[in-house]
């Protein structure tokens, strides 16, 4: 499976660490930056790996900083992408059973390395329910294809 991998300064740290631990699994990892501690700006980089999920040139994403939250907010702009901060292994699950999140977005500030990486290795092994929980993803596809119809959104 192809994994695109980015952060910010704040999750510099735990994306380098995350790498080590996806390469050792035999992922192919497309690492989008940044490459240093110094500060840089996430709308950037979530823009930068959502883009390749959107397009699907990638299968999933991974987007560390402080908190998750900020490159959450950036990734879910773009059509398809499901973006989602998880913090535990049990977010992480329902994330992928019920949501079915193509990008895992984990806070480098509030994790310590070795619980993200149970997160990661939650996340990327478990599927998605369908079901019911289908039924709410094309709700939201329809909301897109709605706002990208009326013009609200354009194509990127
Ligand atoms: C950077 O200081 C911080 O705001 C950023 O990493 C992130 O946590 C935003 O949501």
């Amino acid at each position: 499976m192809k994994i695109a991998i980015a952060s910010d300064h704040a999750g510099y740290k735990l994306k380098e660490y995350l790498k080590k631990v996806l390469e050792k699994e035999g992922y192919e990892v497309v690492d989008l930056g940044t490459h240093s501690s110094e500060s840089v700006d996430y709308p950037d980089y979530a823009a930068k790996l959502a883009k390749l999920v959107s397009k699907n040139l990638v299968e999933r994403g991974i987007l560390i900083c402080g908190t998750g939250i900020g490159m959450s907010i950036a990734a879910n702009k773009f059509p398809g992408v499901r973006a989602a901060v998880c913090w535990s292994e049990e977010t992480a699950a329902l994330s992928r059973r019920h949501n079915d999140a193509n990008i895992l977005c984990l806070g480098g500030r509030v994790l310590k390395l070795e619980e993200a990486a149970k997160i990661l290795k939650i996340w990327l092994s478990t599927e998605f329910d369908g079901g019911r929980h289908s039924r709410r993803i094309q709700k939201i596809k329809k909301i897109e294809e709605e706002l990208y119809k009326s013009r609200l959104l354009t194509s990127f």
